[in-house]
């Protein structure tokens, strides 16, 4: 009978017997998928094992920092940190159009990832959290067919974008391949993730790059992440975090209005609160939560965010809207 024990024994010794003395390269996200892979691996490898963690800027506040220090200090787990904020906030200047934004990010993204494997390098394999919903998405492609093995093709990350050169198609290890996203879950929890990992909302792989609409700049990145660390703790103090798909906040383009501060007016921007519930990501409602705790962000977030002077909700569901708003 299946186990989620069993499963994780057998996985241990597929992986051990796959790999050989070799070396494995993991591009880590922070999200579950890839924090599980990268601990199934660690303790399967152990340090022939090499976690990748890109910050392409756009993260939350605190984010990789808190993420870094959980994998090194608490799991202890050597992550390769790699700040390429610089280069993606520069690449975002003057972008509005949102295609755009995602394709420029996707492809960066790639190049990134290419000039640090062969930085660390070399490896002869690229473990990736390929779930069996993807497995069956992709069922023909990526066979070498010198070998007949799987190879990484493009890199599964949560951009879609960007092949690989010839000389990158690492052979893929992909112990996660035929569970489902519930089961990953079970993996993680048994292997010790803590429930801030297993039980993470999504977030999508562009970060707040498309939760600001128009220009990015450090300025709005900024206030976009005060009002985002606000909305979190207030929805993880309600204990509403677990029954939303998803929480978080977007920055509207050089919309201003007028306001009242002290004895001053105020002529500043809006920022909009979207809550939604949801099975798959694919649906989505609105999610009806109290008005105290609305009000309780909407308060924070004008009187501690400098720039923003207006709080405002979206209460359309998907479709016809789209959770995100790029
Ligand atoms: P939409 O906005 O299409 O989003 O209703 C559906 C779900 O997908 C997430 N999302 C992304 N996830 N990379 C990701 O990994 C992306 O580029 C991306 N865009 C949207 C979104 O947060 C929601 O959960």
């Amino acid at each position: 009978t299946w186990t989620t024990e069993s499963f994780i024994e057998e996985s241990i010794r597929e992986i051990r017997s796959q790999v050989g003395e070799k070396r494995v390269l993991l591009a880590l996200s922070g999200g579950v998928d890839s924090s599980t892979l990268a601990f199934l691996l660690h303790r399967a490898i152990g340090d022939r094992l090499t976690c990748m963690f890109i910050d392409q800027g756009f993260m939350r506040k605190g984010e990789p920092e808190r993420l870094v220090k959980l994998f090194k200090e608490q799991f202890h787990i050597p992550v390769e940190y790699i700040n390429a904020s610089d280069r993606f906030l520069n690449l975002m200047e003057g972008i509005i159009e949102p295609e755009r934004k995602r394709k420029l990010i996707g492809y960066e993204f790639i190049k990134v990832f290419e000039e640090e494997s062969r930085r660390l390098g070399p490896f002869d394999y690229l473990a990736q959290g390929t779930l069996y919903p993807d497995v069956i998405e992709s069922a023909d492609t990526n066979i070498d067919p010198a070998t007949g093995k799987r190879i990484a093709v493009k890199i599964k990350s949560h951009h879609n974008v960007g092949g690989l050169p010839p000389d990158l198609r690492f052979v893929l290890v992909e112990p996660l391949r035929k569970l489902f996203k519930d089961e990953v879950r079970k993996v993680g929890t048994v292997l010790g993730l803590p429930a801030e990992i297993v039980k993470r909302q999504p977030f999508p792989g562009p970060g707040l790059a498309i939760r600001i609409i128009g220009e990015i700049t450090p300025e709005r990145l900024e206030m976009l992440r005060d009002a985002d660390l606000i909305l979190r703790q207030e929805i993880n103090r309600s204990g509403m975090y677990n029954e939303l798909w998803q929480a978080f906040a977007v920055l509207l383009p050089t919309v201003r209005s007028v306001g009242v501060m002290g004895d001053a007016r105020t002529y500043a921007h809006p920022v909009v609160l979207r809550f939604v519930t949801s099975e798959d990501g694919m649906t989505a409602d609105w999610a009806k939560v109290p008005y105290e705790l609305i009000g309780t962000i909407a308060n924070r977030i004008v009187n501690e965010v400098p720039g923003i002077n207006r709080v405002v909700m979206d209460v359309t569901s998907k479709p016809p809207g789209t959770i995100e708003w790029e």
